[in-house]
């Protein structure tokens, strides 16, 4: 395969594959001992469609091990950004933890995913579903102004285990309520609703649950979900998935496609 190709090392240690984008860590920032986020330079050719994924890999090997990365920027964004989950002993994550700026990431050139709003048919409000990691690709779409202009209302609901892994999501949509452009767009229109399974915090339990028992809609003031108005976009664990698509289905909800839109669409968090 193309990407595998290895051209002359560079130096020591570092091999850049013919076929891939060589880009340059410009920031990294960690949450918790599990968890963070980090920036690369863009490379100018690169197009995307915000919540789409793209490969991504180390120049620490000759066959580097590359894996699925949800872009959590938006497409306009001048940088990519990456939210990530620390595994032990995962092959790509136990070395990808230890970046710094001024190192080297391995970024494919094709970025894909169903999780965009091209799959969505039109309606009035979106949910974004995601447990974790699962964000990421919601941290692109709730900034990009695409969203606003075919939702009048976005809800996003982030659950974690615990309150500390909340922060990420929670300073993104600080941040995005400040940010010049897009925060006009957001404000008043974006609803997030993040809730933890194993430790104090207001709203507490699992989306599917909460939605179960009515509160998730109670709280927003909503009525319960129907295929008239709301759509749907889920990413977290295959557990989550299948939970969260069975209930979209009670509700109505069918599953779409980039080649055939529909009221919900589904993404794994590649991660391991
Ligand atoms: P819980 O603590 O009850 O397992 P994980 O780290 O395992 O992916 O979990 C992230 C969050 O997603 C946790 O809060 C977890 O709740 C929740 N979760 C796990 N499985 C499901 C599921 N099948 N449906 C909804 N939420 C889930």
């Amino acid at each position: 395969m193309q990407d595998q190709a290895t051209l002359p090392q560079a130096d020591a240690g570092t091999h850049i594959p013919a076929g891939v984008h060589a880009e340059t860590v410009t920031e990294v920032q960690h949450y918790t001992d599990r968890l963070f986020r980090f920036r690369i330079t863009r490379p100018p050719a690169f197009r995307f469609r915000s919540g789409e994924f793209v490969m991504i890999g180390l120049p620490n090997a000759e066959r580097p091990v590359y894996r699925a990365y949800s872009i959590a920027s938006p497409s306009w964004d001048e940088e990519i950004e990456f939210y990530s989950i620390k595994v032990p002993d995962g092959p790509l994550t136990e070395h990808l933890q230890r970046i710094r700026p001024g190192d080297t990431l391995l970024m494919r050139k094709k970025s894909t995913g169903t999780l965009v709003l091209d799959a969505l048919l039109p309606g009035k409000r979106v949910y974004m579903f995601s447990t974790g990691t699962g964000i990421a690709p919601f941290a692109s779409l709730i900034r990009d102004p695409e969203t606003y202009e075919k939702f009048d209302e976005v809800i996003l609901t982030h659950t974690c285990r615990e309150v500390a892994e909340l922060a990420y999501g929670q300073e993104l949509v600080k941040n995005l309520m400040e940010d010049p452009l897009v925060g006009e767009l957001a404000r008043g229109r974006l609803r997030h609703y993040p809730t933890v399974t194993r430790e104090p915090f207001p709203v507490m339990g699992r989306i599917t649950d909460l939605m179960a028992s009515g509160r998730l809609f109670a709280d927003l003031g909503v009525p319960p979900i129907g295929p008239g108005e709301d759509r749907g976009m889920i990413c977290g664990s295959m557990a989550m998935l299948r939970d969260t698509r069975d209930m979209l289905e009670g509700y109505g909800l069918i599953e779409g496609s980039n080649a055939q839109p529909g009221s919900f669409v589904v993404e794994r968090a590649f991660v391991d």
